[in-house]
């Protein structure tokens, strides 16, 4: 959602943290701000892009080795300058960063305006830095103290630090449910929301639990206490991270380099894992719960946005491999639900930040019920990662641009690799099958790379439909969640609106759309529902729609149809939808950048949402 640095060291902290700002600004771009303590507190903020405040600090004497900086995806108050962190207290004296929603924050403001503060912004945010230097004041306590004491009467989500002009030498954060990682250098000390701008600088960190607060001392050691005052040992861990993956490589966007390593990071996924001399699968995180897994009565997968897309691909992997009853959840639906869960039933929580607000409450829930969880996650030590009993990390690598790409085909290998394992040892498989289909899934990363060669194609079909006002994505079985993927990714970086469907159920309604204008894309491979598929395809060429085919090489009766067909290579059914994403992958990113839009920053998006 929001991204969070902060410095304390000895080096000049603003270039440090304008970096940072830039390294997490793919969490929320509405609005940017800094503080810097040199005698003086000074906070400088706006409305607008990390660009923008570098711009608009241009030439002011930011001087000071210690300071916080901001970049924020609005929740409470409209993205303007006003709202943007850092938010002072009433005295000037502190300023505060946070990330997420402090959900008893009208209650909380009532009483502080009763007692005379005076806001400045709308923000929930504020509401806290007021009631922290209400408590310093009311009960004459140390700034740790009351920052602990506030953070006890808050209910919901943060991650937060603190500076204060009083002492120039310190730092506190906290976190609860929004993600904080410490960084600790030679002498310097480094916070974050994640371990990307902190690669540069260290490889030691620590990430925060829950309820903690860390305490920053210039030459002192990291201190940790909960809000229940325990103190705890910082668990400092060795970031595994390398710097390319942070930059665009020459690419001109991260969505088109990230479209572009798909070979490597479904091969990363799994590296390890799949052995297909030996005909094996390991998936080491779940080798303890393989059994829970054979034994499950249920799986429930529950996931947002794209990693629901996932989930419904794994659905149809699951029960056709694994004969295990699936069903999947949008994470938001289902945690407010009461749903049927026991001891028999195995969650599955997909999620590539590993900190998305409503899978993570689903899992919560799920745990309360008693059932076990497996989490699917790409980003190591992430929240969702934590929390769940066991798991597989995707290894995708950093997913900067917004639009999730290969996040996707990753979280469908594990799911692959994970139902390959369990049919193999519930003996739901022949040995055959299982040895085809291993054999087929290490062909892949090399068929992903002979997709990507349709990009010129595929760029060139998108300059004919730029200007389109809607699109229709249609596909039947494992191509339903293509076709809905596809969609999201359209109208996600484009704006051009766009609906996903399965084919036959466009007769059911959506079809009263099509006209001559409305561009259909049909993921219309040669396997499973073809035949059928071919019929829509008539039904659609009827109404005089202009079609899109991604077929298999070599097809001729689709493109006796369509107006373009892409080919991709032939593959396994449950295969077909990490190579048919590409073509749709690619088609968004060319429309959009086509019409002048910021793939990588989509309006009013953030790449984790840790509010509900
Ligand atoms: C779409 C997209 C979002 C995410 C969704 C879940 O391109 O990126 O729909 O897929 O917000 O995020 P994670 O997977 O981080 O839980």
């Amino acid at each position: 959602m929001c991204g969070i640095i902060a410095y304390l060291g000895e080096k000049p902290a603003y270039p440090i943290l304008m970096k940072g700002l830039y390294r997490l600004e793919y969490r929320g771009y509405d609005s940017a701000g800094i503080a810097i303590l040199n005698k003086e507190l000074t906070v400088i903020k706006t409305r607008g892009k990390v660009s923008e405040l570098e711009h608009f600090i241009n030439g002011k004497n930011l001087h000071g080795t210690i300071g916080i900086a901001h970049t924020r995806w609005a929740t409470h108050g409209e993205p303007n300058d006003v709202n943007a962190h850092p938010h002072y207290s009433q005295s000037k004296n502190l300023a505060i960063i946070h990330n997420g929603i402090i959900e008893n924050y009208g209650t909380l403001r009532k009483e502080l305006i009763h007692r005379g503060y005076e806001f400045r912004s709308n923000t929930d945010t504020e509401t806290l830095i007021h009631l922290i230097e209400d408590i310093q004041i009311k009960e004459g306590v140390e700034l740790v103290e009351a920052v602990r004491i506030a953070l006890n009467q808050v209910i919901g989500a943060y991650a937060i630090v603190i500076i204060s002009k009083n002492d120039p030498d310190m730092l506190i954060a906290a976190r609860k449910s929004s993600p904080l990682v410490v960084g600790i250098g030679e002498g310097e000390f480094f916070l974050a929301s994640d371990a990307t701008p902190l690669i540069e600088h260290t490889k030691d960190v620590v990430y925060l639990e829950d309820e903690e607060l860390a305490i920053i001392r210039r030459g002192h050691e990291l201190k940790i206490k909960t809000i229940k005052n325990k103190e705890k040992t910082p668990y400092i861990q060795k970031m595994e991270l390398n710097l390319s993956a942070l930059e665009k490589g020459g690419y001109e966007h991260f969505m088109l380099k990230e479209i572009f390593e798909q070979p490597r990071s479904i091969k990363d996924s799994m590296r390890g894992r799949l052995n297909v001399k030996k005909g094996t699968v390991k998936l080491g995180g779940i080798t303890e719960y393989e059994q829970k897994l054979v034994n499950a009565r249920r799986v429930i997968m529950v996931a947002c946005g794209t990693s629901w897309h996932a989930a419904l691909v794994g659905e149809y992997i699951f029960e056709d491999l694994a004969r295990i009853p699936v069903e999947v959840e949008y994470a938001s639906e289902f945690r407010y639900r009461h749903p049927i869960l026991n001891e028999d039933d195995v969650v599955i929580a997909i999620s590539q930040s590993g900190e998305t607000a409503d899978t993570m409450a689903a899992i919560e829930l799920a745990r309360d019920k008693g059932a076990t969880i497996i989490g699917i996650c790409n980003v190591v030590g992430s929240s969702i990662a934590r929390a769940t009993d066991a798991g597989s990390y995707t290894h995708a690598g950093p997913e900067i641009g917004v639009a999730s790409t290969k996040a996707f085909t990753a979280q469908i290998t594990i799911l692959l690799l994970m139902a390959l394992t369990i049919a193999e040892k519930k003996g739901t498989i022949s040995r055959l099958r299982y040895q085809e289909i291993l054999t087929e899934l290490e062909q892949i990363p090399e068929k992903v790379t002979e997709t990507l060669k349709v990009n010129d194609q595929v760029k060139f079909i998108a300059n004919l439909y730029k200007d389109s006002r809607n699109a229709l994505y249609l596909g039947r079985g494992y191509n339903f969640p293509v076709a809905l993927e596809g969609a999201l990714k359209l109208k996600e970086i484009s704006y051009i609106h766009a609906e996903g469907y399965p084919a036959a159920e466009m007769k059911h309604g959506p079809i009263a759309l099509i006209d001559e204008e409305m561009p259909v894309i049909f993921i219309a491979t040669n396997k499973g529902t073809y035949e059928k598929v071919l019929i829509n395809i008539e039904e659609v060429k009827t109404r005089k729609a202009k079609i899109i085919a991604i077929v298999t090489e070599h097809d001729e009766r689709v493109a006796e149809l369509a107006d373009h067909v892409i080919e991709i290579p032939e593959t396994e059914e449950m295969l077909v939808p990490l190579l048919a994403t590409i073509p749709l992958q690619l088609l968004s990113y060319h429309i959009a950048t086509m019409r002048g839009c910021n793939v990588d920053q989509p309006r009013n998006l953030a790449k984790s949402v840790t509010v509900e």
